[in-house]
């Protein structure tokens, strides 16, 4: 499969191995192209001129949301377009637990968390009088033995958040089994999914899942930036308040009051990104027409051939298509600053999970991610950068 051949910036880089995925994936061409026909063709607002192009606008925009439904196997009335996943998990943390925890409920989240999945719910924490409690990890794994979860959940945990696949160590949590364990515990918990790092790499069906939310961004799966999703239950999100009030999100208003707009368009007041939603759906065809099946096993390959190449040149850690490398002597930083002279793309530092790395016992580290369209070439660039590394920084024992 001819992957790099679908997305311009290779023709500008020809040599570029871009493995920073998990902070954002590049762009193909089938994506940006759509965007620039809304904005050249028919960039008008949505859902209120009565003329050809913003009918047109429209349409493209509710397409995208019926686009992105069927690719995580929900209605379109439960897909609410926000700016990414930190907006949606702050929508379920002001919008829905807000209103329904009180003092002394408790969120269960996990060691794992992201800024994203786990500020929303300390701030909330201050402001109402919540417990947080976290779900610990087993080496790169959760411990989720009934032992654990016995003694971490009871009948106040009224919310848990948690991610799918983790960004620093790639863990792809069994989220099914999860819910199924805590609900048995107390079915009244509420669960929201922080999917940031699973859709672009593996298909979900939320249903399946068993969660009430689930959220994550346009621009971690080949969309565009500015551009994500809440996913919520018909019934959660009927208790769910919006946090912008304004234009768009209402039926009816009058100088004594308002009448909210249905769902899920209560939820998107203001001018929304019409041309970003609009590349969304496009490149979820992008990801369909590579199929599944394709895309996984392009991305184990190359993990794959990483994991046999890495011999004893650096430490790695992490499941899948991330992983973090430790070498000892030289600063991730001064790794990844290295990498880039050789045309490498890695991140280095916390990436936005601060309280992980300090349970691992790591101040930074430096991040290898995956996408289709890496390949060999990418891990072989990589190993040459790896070595150039070892022979400034790393010293012999
Ligand atoms: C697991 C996880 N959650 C949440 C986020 C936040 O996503 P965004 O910055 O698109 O809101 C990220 C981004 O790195 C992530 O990896």
């Amino acid at each position: 499969m001819d992957i790099k051949s679908k997305f311009p910036i290779f023709k500008k880089y020809p040599d570029l191995a871009y493995l920073d995925n998990g902070a954002t994936t590049l762009k193909p061409e089938i994506v940006l192209e759509k965007m620039n026909e809304y904005y050249r063709e028919y960039s008008a607002n949505i859902h209120r001129g009565i003329y050809g192009i913003s009918e047109r606008a429209t349409e493209e925009y509710e397409s995208a949301r019926v686009k992105v439904a069927r690719f995580i196997g929900a209605a379109p009335s439960e897909i609410i377009f926000t700016f990414g996943t930190t907006a949606s998990i702050n929508l379920v943390a002001s919008g829905w637990a807000d209103k329904n925890l009180k003092r002394g409920d408790e969120i269960l989240v996990t060691e794992m968390e992201h800024h994203s999945n786990l500020v929303p719910w300390q701030n909330l924490a201050k402001k109402k009088g919540l417990k947080i409690k976290f779900l610990p990890l087993n080496g790169i794994f959760l411990d989720i033995s009934d032992e654990v979860l016995k003694n971490l959940v009871n009948e106040k945990t009224k919310m848990m958040a948690m991610v799918q696949v983790s960004n620093v160590l790639g863990t792809v949590n069994p989220v099914k089994d999860i819910i199924e364990k805590v609900k048995k515990i107390n079915p009244k918990i509420v669960v929201v999914v922080d999917g940031a790092q699973a859709v672009a790499h593996m298909p979900i069906k939320v249903k399946d899942l068993g969660a009430d939310f689930y959220a994550f961004s346009g621009h971690k799966m080949y969309g565009p930036t500015g551009i994500g999703v809440l996913w919520g239950k018909k019934e959660r999100l009927e208790e769910t308040e919006p946090v912008n009030f304004g234009g768009g999100m209402i039926e009816e208003v009058t100088e004594e009051g308002f009448r909210m707009a249905s769902i899920p368009f209560r939820f998107e007041g203001g001018t929304p990104p019409i041309g970003e939603a609009i590349g969304l759906g496009e490149a979820v065809d992008f990801i369909e027409e590579l199929g599944w099946k394709d895309i996984m096993e392009q991305e184990i390959n190359t993990y794959k051939y990483l994991e046999e190449k890495i011999g004893g040149l650096a430490e790695m850690m992490g499941e899948g298509t991330i992983k973090i490398l430790v070498m000892k002597g030289a600063h991730p930083h001064d790794v990844a600053q290295i990498l880039d002279t050789v045309g490498v793309c890695v991140r280095a530092g916390h990436h936005c999970a601060m309280p992980l790395h300090q349970k691992l016992g790591l101040m930074a580290s430096t991040r290898v991610s995956l996408a289709v369209y890496n390949d060999k070439s990418d891990v072989d660039k990589l190993i040459g950068g790896i070595k150039k590394v070892n022979k400034i920084f790393v010293k012999e024992d």
